[in-house]
């Protein structure tokens, strides 16, 4: 389910089934860890304690993943404090909550100062502040010739048929992978390379254990009509996805201040 400013978390019963699917998820978007080593593989000459920011890290699995591998400091930021709760739990239980730290606030607003970061990492967020708009705001905190790497929804081939289009709906401005990386381009960062995220990335932490919650939640609200809908409505987002992968899909591009 992709978070945007049309869904209604106004409205208390949509919010409260909406974070029972999404609560104590390993992730909270696609990505693993093959996939973060790979993009972690384009960057080169971080310092050896690079300080690094994972813009709506969310439950923050990559978070800890990139404290490891970087041997860093790492700012996991989110506004979604449950989420921020898990990574804190999850950082203890690891060992590194010396070197994670969880910052409630918001991507839009980021409460640093110019040239904070080496490496801003954002793995299925940029898109909720408008792609673009995110890069743009975002590189005035890499220090000079730092790096970013974030994955961004794309159309795979064109042609999507009409349950696939309906899915993407609320986002329509989806985009084929050279427009999105020319936007790239356009905010100002040069781009070492690129890949789409493997289907296993969609499946192992995220719509695979969603399906889990899901089939367990159908049960609990099983006379419910209204929860049932607002399950069935995640639930077709994974079905789509099963059937239609070959057209949709997020590109990690992994780029450097210009
Ligand atoms: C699709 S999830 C991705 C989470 C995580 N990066 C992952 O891959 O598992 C998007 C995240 O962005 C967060 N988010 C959305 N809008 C935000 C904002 N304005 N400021 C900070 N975080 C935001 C959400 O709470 C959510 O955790």
């Amino acid at each position: 389910m992709k978070y945007n400013e049309a869904m209604n978390f106004d409205d208390p019963f949509f919010r409260k089934i909406f974070f029972e699917v999404h609560s104590g998820l390993p992730r909270e978007g696609p990505g693993d860890e093959p996939s973060l080593r790979r993009a972690l593989g384009l960057v080169s000459g971080l310092p050896p304690r690079p300080v690094v920011l994972d813009v709506g890290c969310g439950p923050g699995l990559q978070t800890l993943d990139l404290a490891r591998l970087t041997g860093g400091a790492v700012f996991g930021l989110d506004n979604h404090e449950p989420f921020l709760q898990d990574l804190r739990r999850r950082a203890e239980a690891a060992g590194l909550s010396r070197r994670v730290q969880a910052l409630k606030a918001d991507m839009n607003r980021l409460p640093f100062p110019p040239g904070s970061f080496d490496l801003i990492w954002s793995e299925g967020a940029a898109y909720s502040m408008g792609f673009a708009d995110a890069l743009r705001s975002w590189r005035e905190f890499l220090r000079r010739g730092g790096w970013l790497a974030v994955t961004e929804a794309v159309w795979l081939k064109p042609g999507a048929p009409e349950p696939v289009r309906r899915c993407w709906e609320e986002y329509p401005d989806l985009k084929d992978i050279p427009a999105v990386l020319d936007q790239v381009a356009a905010c100002g960062y040069d781009i070492a390379g690129h890949f789409t995220l493997p289907d296993e990335a969609w499946w192992t932490h995220y719509y695979r254990p969603m399906e889990k919650r899901l089939a367990a939640l159908r049960e609990k609200y099983a006379s419910d009509p209204t929860a049932l809908d607002l399950l069935a409505d995640h639930q077709r987002e994974i079905d789509v996805y099963r059937r239609y992968s070959e057209y949709y899909g997020y590109e990690f591009i992994v780029c450097r201040r210009r």
